[in-house]
């Protein structure tokens, strides 16, 4: 089959087209015919290598993380999935090798949900991984609730997009940032407070409309972004990080929970999100869709860091 591989790390030069083997599902593994994989700012950091010492990894490393197509084989054992079967996932296994930039991927059948009816490959490729996170960082780790007050970080990108849908699904009042690009789709996303990070001082502006401090702040940038949120957080409120792993130390002189959230597949928690969509309560991101071949600029596009809602590659 088909993929976008690497044969060692290095710069995104080193990502090309190979010819590698169709796998075979195992006990307890559905094999997906994938039609649309989904980029996220993960794939040009493992094909940099920028992860190699948290994360095992063999070669050649097929990149990719994220699917959505078919069911094309299923394993030993495995309940609720038939062939043919239009279905999603996100797919990081314990070692990474086997991606989503390929034609097929073996995968265990409890990372996998039905697709949404309501959306089509691409739209459905672009879900998993960030929803997953926005959905684990905000229930999860900040017990956002409804009525509650948050403030989040790079509301146009792929996590934005959910996290802001799902903070006012929970009808919170949110608060976001974003260039003015792209205020008019994280108004459409329900933000009900926009920023420009680039014209304004963001903490400064939500301390002037929340002078008290929010219940919950998601970090989506990490960094500055990040040291600038602690002391928006209430007493006792939650800040979550999805970028800096030592947020637990730089936060900790404020009286207030901080925890990393590093987004674990989860197939039921995926068909949650599929039902919120069918119902209407959650719309896609907005979705651009390249071609398979177009790999390395799609890797360039989500590094340079502005991308509103997501990309995925058209596989099949
Ligand atoms: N820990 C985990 O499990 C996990 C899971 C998913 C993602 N992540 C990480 O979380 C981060 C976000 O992921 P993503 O998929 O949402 O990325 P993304 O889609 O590439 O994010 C792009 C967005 O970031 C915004 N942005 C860039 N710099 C900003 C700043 N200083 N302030 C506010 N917004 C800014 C851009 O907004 P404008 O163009 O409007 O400026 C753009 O819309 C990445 O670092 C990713 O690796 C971690």
């Amino acid at each position: 089959m088909k993929a976008v591989v690497v044969e060692h790390f290095g710069g995104l030069e080193e990502v090309k087209m190979a010819d590698v083997p169709k796998p075979s599902p195992a006990k307890g593994e559905v094999l997906i015919r994938i039609r649309d994989a989904g980029v996220n700012p993960v794939d040009w950091k493992i094909g940099e290598g920028a992860l190699k010492d948290k994360m095992p990894h063999e070669f050649p490393l097929i990149l990719g993380w994220d699917a959505a197509g078919e069911i094309a084989e299923v394993g030993e054992g495995v309940k609720g999935f038939k062939v043919g079967d239009a279905v999603f996932a996100y797919c990081r296994k314990q070692v990474v090798r086997h991606g989503t930039f390929a034609e097929y991927i073996a995968l265990d059948a409890k990372y996998a949900a039905i697709k949404p009816k309501s959306l089509n490959f691409a739209e459905a490729a672009a879900i998993p991984l960030v929803a997953l996170t926005a959905w684990q960082s905000l229930f999860g780790f900040a017990r956002l609730k409804e009525g509650d007050t948050c403030f989040i970080s790079a509301g146009a990108g792929g996590v934005g997009s959910f996290a802001i849908q799902f903070a006012k699904w929970k009808k919170a009042t949110v608060y976001t940032t974003a260039s003015s690009n792209h205020h008019g789709y994280v108004k459409s996303l329900g933000a009900d407070h926009v920023i420009d990070y680039n014209k304004e001082d963001f903490a400064e502006a939500i301390m002037k409309h929340e002078p008290q401090g929010l219940d919950v702040v998601y970090d989506c940038v990490g960094g500055s972004t990040l040291r600038a949120s602690f002391p928006l957080v209430k007493k006792g409120g939650s800040l979550v990080s999805i970028v800096n792993f030592n947020v637990e130390e730089l936060g900790k002189s404020y009286p207030i929970r901080t925890g990393f959230v590093f987004v674990a597949p989860n197939g039921e928690q995926l068909a949650t999100i599929a039902g919120l969509i069918d119902q209407g309560a959650i719309k896609p991101a907005h979705t651009e869709e390249l071609k398979l071949e177009e790999a390395v600029l799609a890797l360039k596009k989500v590094k340079a860091g502005h991308t509103q809602g997501k990309i995925v590659l058209k596989v099949s």
